[in-house]
């Protein structure tokens, strides 16, 4: 199976090439795919993409900027002479991976950006193994409508909705009418059961902590201030076709339940496992069938006990404008992504407080709702949403920053 990584040096792309790795060192079988790795994009980690183009003789390679192209370029030259791949670099070079010739698009890269090249692998039929959360949040119904039209799958990677997907997959039928709601579960994140205004002093490096997931930067400070499970939610509403009051959100702080779904007839049917990302990874890259794994196997009495609560709403207040965000759907889950990303790059790099993410987040989708300049839109356009995106992140770059600090 050829195969193309959108995100390669990330947390789920280092994953996603070990799993290849790993399916590789088996036998091969229709359980058990050998997968050849065709295409690699990632950002600014070229040494870690030199290694891995190496290691998979992989022909298409993209880099962010003209600078990291001639990096990567000087180090076959210094390392691999006789290996000449192509090398691409910004969005023309994501693109360029996303519509390589192949059978399956893993969309490991972080935020918005992944938006463009989702779509144009989309349009050239190719199957996503989606973890990039950022494009279904931002423009799930353009995705999901053109992703049916195209026939093509949308395979999830996240472990929740993985998990869900295997749940709707494990009765006879996948009669909607049977689904009574979907149960997603968060960790909590590192601030579990602090208040509000004891979350103000928070640092970037503390948020960092997650206690049970090792993620990238990003989505680590989502789990944080629970805006990830926010994210999940508009994903989730997108992946399987639900409504925001069909979903509940639940904290199991051990992380073992990934997720689960209620049917009408109160029977629950969720997803269990130790916390490993690659077991969700491999699934999309075997998809309808299983194979072997490495991962530690699930020793029910040896947890002993799981438990569950509910958010709390108050504390964290990016999962209630989420939900809210979810509701109004249209311009507003692209305003609120684009306030995010942004917000947390700042507070990543000690411009803002870590409860200004939360204010921020709010403060924009509020504007958005009552803007002359950039007004919501109940069915936007690519371009509309594009739009809105920008000018989220253009609103909190000039004018929240500058009440804050
Ligand atoms: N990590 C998890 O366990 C997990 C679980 C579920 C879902 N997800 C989702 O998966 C996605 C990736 O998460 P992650 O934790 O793997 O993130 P990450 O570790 O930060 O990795 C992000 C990847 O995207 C690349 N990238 C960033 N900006 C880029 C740009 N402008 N152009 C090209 N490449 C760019 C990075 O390249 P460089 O490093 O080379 O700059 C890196 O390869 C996110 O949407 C996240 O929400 C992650």
């Amino acid at each position: 199976m050829k195969i193309a990584v959108l995100g390669s040096t990330g947390s789920i792309g280092t994953q996603t090439l070990q799993v290849v790795r790993e399916l590789n060192s088996r036998q091969e079988s229709s359980c058990n795919p050998h997968v050849d790795i065709i295409a690699l994009a990632a950002g600014s980690n070229v040494e870690l993409l030199a290694e891995q183009a190496i290691e998979f003789n992989v022909s298409i390679l993209s880099v962010k900027t003209p600078e990291d192209a001639l990096k990567l370029k000087n180090i076959f030259k210094e390392q691999c002479k006789a290996y000449n791949p192509q090398i691409f670099y910004g969005e023309e070079g994501l693109i360029n991976v996303a519509t390589s010739p192949v059978m399956l698009l893993v969309t490991a890269i972080v935020g918005m950006i992944g938006l463009k090249p989702t779509l144009a692998a989309i349009d050239k039929g190719i199957d996503i193994a989606l973890a990039n959360k950022e494009t279904l949040v931002a423009a799930g119904d353009i995705v999901m409508k053109r992703a049916k039209e195209k026939n093509v799958k949308i395979l999830p990677v996240d472990s929740e909705h993985s998990a869900i997907f295997q749940a709707l997959n494990g009765v006879n039928s996948r009669d909607r009418s049977a689904l009574k709601k979907i149960i997603l579960t968060a960790s909590g994140g590192p601030f579990r059961g602090m208040s509000f205004e004891s979350l103000e002093k928070i640092t970037p490096q503390e948020a960092m902590q997650h206690p049970t997931w090792n993620m990238g930067n990003k989505i680590t400070i989502d789990s944080a201030t629970l805006m990830n499970k926010g994210l999940e939610v508009i994903e989730a509403m997108h992946l399987f076709d639900v409504k925001p009051n069909e979903i509940e959100v639940v904290v199991h702080p051990q992380s073992i339940v990934h997720s689960a779904v209620m049917y009408k007839d109160g029977s629950v049917i969720a997803q269990m496992g130790n916390p490993d990302m690659k077991v969700p990874i491999q699934l999309a890259l075997t998809y309808p069938y299983r194979a072997d794994s490495y991962t530690k196997e699930l020793d029910l009495a040896e947890i002993g006990s799981l438990t569950f609560e509910r958010p709390d709403f108050g504390a964290f207040k990016c999962l209630a404008h989420a939900f809210f965000a979810a509701e109004h759907g249209g311009t507003l889950p692209a305003v609120m992504n684009g306030a995010n990303e942004t917000a947390v790059g700042l507070f990543l790099n000690n411009k803002i407080g870590f409860n200004d993410i939360q204010y921020n987040v709010i403060k924009v989708m509020q504007e958005h709702m009552v803007s002359n300049e950039c007004p919501f839109l109940k069915e936007p356009s690519l371009d509309d949403v594009l739009i809105a995106d920008k000018w989220a992140r253009t609103f909190i770059l000039n004018e929240t920053i500058g009440g804050l600090k």
